[in-house]
């Protein structure tokens, strides 16, 4: 409880035994009224919900299920920034609380030796093209023992890569710690520019082949960096810059 109020960023924080999706939690909790920041942790879920409406197993104990309400002054354009700003807190997070060497996969996955470990689901509520509130899903694989075969060559879990069970509280103060700092400084500036830097240091695809389906088609590349904006760069085969949008497109490495 101290490791959070002494970062002085989440105003409240509540630890559920078990709910349906911490990312409703935040829902519900905005619709009453909580202004935020506050953050839900989840020792279970039974409905948790991934990227393109996939199921996300949460099962007791295995990993960290949690979820930030948040107000920001942004206009919605650019709310997918903040997923950028979580993926490297959750990034600088597992690092720092484990030593594991986390890498960001373009826009937000997070990956250790090329495989999964962690999820960011962010999703925005808006009334009169304003941002009423954001909702940031984290799910991290702590200490999952054994992924399904079909999943085992793309997931693995913080145990599995570093041999031992892992403690959850640090590595979630650590990533709450890092996105203070982060938000602060992307708040001050107005800009991605600050974390630019850091995040590319971070991008395991940087420098990397990707293949790129986006509603014109496919093509292949060698990621770059990324913008201000948080698009990837790609510097196609025909020697043609592009920025790609998160949302538009899947990238896979190849
Ligand atoms: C992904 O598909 O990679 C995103 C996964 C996000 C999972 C987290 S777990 C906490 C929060 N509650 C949910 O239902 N989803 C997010």
């Amino acid at each position: 409880d101290e490791a959070f109020a002494a970062q002085n960023f989440l105003k409240r924080w509540v630890f559920l035994q078990q709910t349906d999706s911490t990312n409703l939690e935040v829902k519900r909790a905005a619709a009453a009224g909580d202004w935020g920041p506050t953050l839900f942790v989840a020792e279970e879920q039974t409905a948790g919900r991934g990227r393109r409406g996939r199921n996300w197993s949460s099962p007791p104990g295995s990993g960290i299920w949690m979820s930030l309400l948040l107000r920001p002054k942004l206009r919605p354009e650019r709310a997918s920034v903040l997923t950028l700003v979580t993926a490297l807190a959750v990034t600088d997070g597992i690092r720092e609380a484990t030593g594991l060497e986390a890498a960001i996969k373009w826009p937000n996955d997070v990956v250790v030796k090329g495989k999964k470990v962690a999820g960011i689901l962010t999703e925005m509520s808006t009334d009169m093209d304003r941002i009423e509130f954001v909702v940031i899903g984290i799910g991290i694989n702590v200490n999952t023992e054994s992924f399904p075969e079909e999943i085992q060559s793309v997931a693995t879990s913080l145990a599995i890569e570093q041999g031992k069970r892992a403690a959850r509280t640090p590595i979630i103060a650590a990533i709450w710690k890092h996105f203070a700092a982060y938000e602060r400084l992307f708040e001050a500036t107005g800009s991605f520019a600050a974390l630019k830097e850091r995040y590319e240091t971070l991008l395991a695809n940087r420098n990397r082949e990707v293949r790129v389906l986006d509603p014109d088609g496919e093509y292949t590349g060698t990621a770059i960096g990324i913008t201000e904006e948080g698009e990837l760069l790609v510097l196609r085969d025909d020697q043609s810059l592009t920025a790609v949008r998160s949302g538009e497109v899947s990238v896979r490495g190849i």
